[in-house]
């Protein structure tokens, strides 16, 4: 099929190279003049794993190009794909689709009564039917209502290209068979559940899944919360819950919050909309509202530790000098969009911290103008020069070189007896990180389970790391920690 992509950035980029890669003729619309000729030449203004080759493969098979000439979009195509960003645009979460309306009116102008027009961008309910009205009304009529259909994307950053290739179901919100056939004939080769429905219930079903997994991430959090206070670990009981397929492992690990370019903004969105029909949805604003204050959560976790403050007391005593290794949102990616660790960066500038960062790909914003005065604060060239005097290590970003650190030489530079190390993604060994002699404090892994007598019995060995054996280790029992421990998320 010949398709058009309009908006070449993480979504675009990813549905064209893929779709030029199963054969079809793909080109790439955008109106960022410099950016599409950055494309021409495969560079890409942003990282994920495989792209940038599969994008050069396909520009040297001939199957992919890139235009700026939007207008030209839908006069050559038998599918139009819009692809293009709908930011937040209020505090209230109201996104704003300026972008794709534009769009619609840049192509419509040039279309055939047989090009179908996809909605692939994440869009309110309803966005798809008023397209269909836009397209109709300024293609003069040309443009049957029925050939607008809605195709949200389900892709990860960091794992776009696997999750486009091996999707778990892939839904099709359409009107008339013409939008149908096209839609079904051209993901005939994924190995999903195909989910035939009508637009808005297709627009639902994408900001409906991300407030899920929000939801999951937040009850993962808030259990942490509570396990903390009673020395239970939250990760075990997390785990053993995940064993049931009627709640499933997944998007379960606590942690300092969720961030990114979309779990918020949908989540912040469906907010918005149950709100704009006179609901007060109280379960999403509790999902929002664990998720604003993990990070100043996980910030009083190392307060506790560092100066010894007890779990009942409120108040805290005391500034510290704090590395914070990772900003991006996950590893991966060099995108900080709504990230956590940025959040934390502010908690402990706002606390009286002072604070030091490292991210092997991810930068802080330049100026204070842009993200705000708290989250300028320096950033080492690695993670040694970041903890070096640290009296407190952050670890928000699970990147994998974290697994492979040198702790003997970080435990040389950071200062103090018992130097403290807030594992904020669980992603450490913390029989490791003891034995060097750091405090070492996780999210809801009081984990006595996880570092009490490692190696040994099977007593203490976490449930999931015993194969079909799910025996857990009550948490009370193992022992085992250092004097400072107790106060370990
Ligand atoms: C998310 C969804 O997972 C995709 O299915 C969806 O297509 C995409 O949004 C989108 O709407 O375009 P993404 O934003 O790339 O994908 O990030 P995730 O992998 O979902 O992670 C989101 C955040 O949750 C990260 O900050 C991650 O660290 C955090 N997280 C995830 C947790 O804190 N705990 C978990 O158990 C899982």
């Amino acid at each position: 099929m010949r398709i058009s992509i309009i908006g070449t950035g993480y979504v675009g980029l990813t549905t064209g190279a893929a779709l030029a890669s199963l054969g079809h003729q793909v080109r790439g619309f955008d109106i960022n003049q410099g950016l599409i000729e950055a494309l021409v030449e495969s560079r890409l203004p942003f990282y994920e794993p495989g792209l940038t080759e599969l994008v050069a493969a396909q520009g040297a098979a001939g199957r992919l190009s890139f235009s700026n000439e939007i207008v030209q979009a839908g006069a050559e195509a038998e599918l139009v794909f819009i692809c293009v960003g709908t930011p937040p645009a209020t505090v209230e979460g109201m996104p704003d689709v300026s972008q794709v309306e534009k769009s619609l009116e840049m192509i419509a102008t040039a279309l055939t009564p047989r090009t179908v027009v996809v909605l692939k961008s994440t869009v309110p309910i309803g966005t798809g039917d008023k397209a269909a009205l836009i397209l109709s009304r300024k293609s003069g009529g040309l443009l049957p209502p029925g050939n607008v259909a809605v195709n949200p994307e389900f892709l990860r950053e960091g794992t776009a290209l696997e999750d486009f290739f091996h999707p778990d179901r892939v839904v099709l919100g359409v009107r008339g068979d013409l939008s149908r056939n096209r839609l079904l004939e051209l993901y005939g080769w994924a190995k999903a559940p195909l989910v035939l429905t009508d637009r808005r219930t297709a627009e639902a079903i994408k900001y409906i899944a991300n407030a899920f997994l929000a939801t999951k991430i937040s009850f993962a959090n808030e259990v942490a919360r509570v396990c903390a206070s009673l020395e239970v670990s939250a990760v075990d009981v997390l785990q053993a819950i995940g064993l049931d397929r009627r709640i499933g492992p997944d998007f379960l690990e606590p942690g300092v919050g969720f961030g990114g370019s979309c779990l918020p903004k949908d989540l912040a969105a469906l907010i918005f909309t149950a709100r704009s029909v006179g609901l007060e949805p109280v379960l999403l604003e509790a999902v929002e509202a664990i998720n604003r204050t993990q990070p100043e959560w996980v910030v009083e976790q190392m307060e506790r530790a560092l100066f010894r403050i007890p779990d009942d007391a409120r108040e805290t005593v005391g500034s510290a000098r704090v590395a914070v290794w990772g900003l991006s949102f996950k590893p991966g990616t060099d995108d900080t969009r709504s990230s956590p660790a940025l959040e934390l960066v502010d908690s402990l500038v706002m606390r009286g911290h002072e604070v030091i960062t490292y991210d092997p790909l991810a930068r802080l914003p330049e100026t204070a103008e842009a993200e705000g005065r708290e989250r300028l604060c320096p950033r080492a060239g690695d993670p040694y020069a970041a903890v070096r005097g640290a009296d407190a290590l952050i670890l928000a970003t699970a990147w994998p070189e974290f697994k492979r650190i040198d702790w003997r030489r970080v435990r040389r530079l950071m200062s103090g007896v018992s130097p403290v190390v807030v594992d904020g993604r669980n992603a450490l060994e913390p029989a490791l990180l003891l034995s060097f002699g750091f405090v070492y404090v996780g999210v809801g892994r009081v984990g006595r389970a996880e570092w009490g007598r490692t190696g040994e019995g099977d007593g203490n060995v976490p449930c999931h790391r015993r194969g079909r054996f799910h025996r857990l280790t009550p948490g009370r029992e193992a022992g085992g920690l250092g004097p400072q421990s107790g106060g370990s998320g």
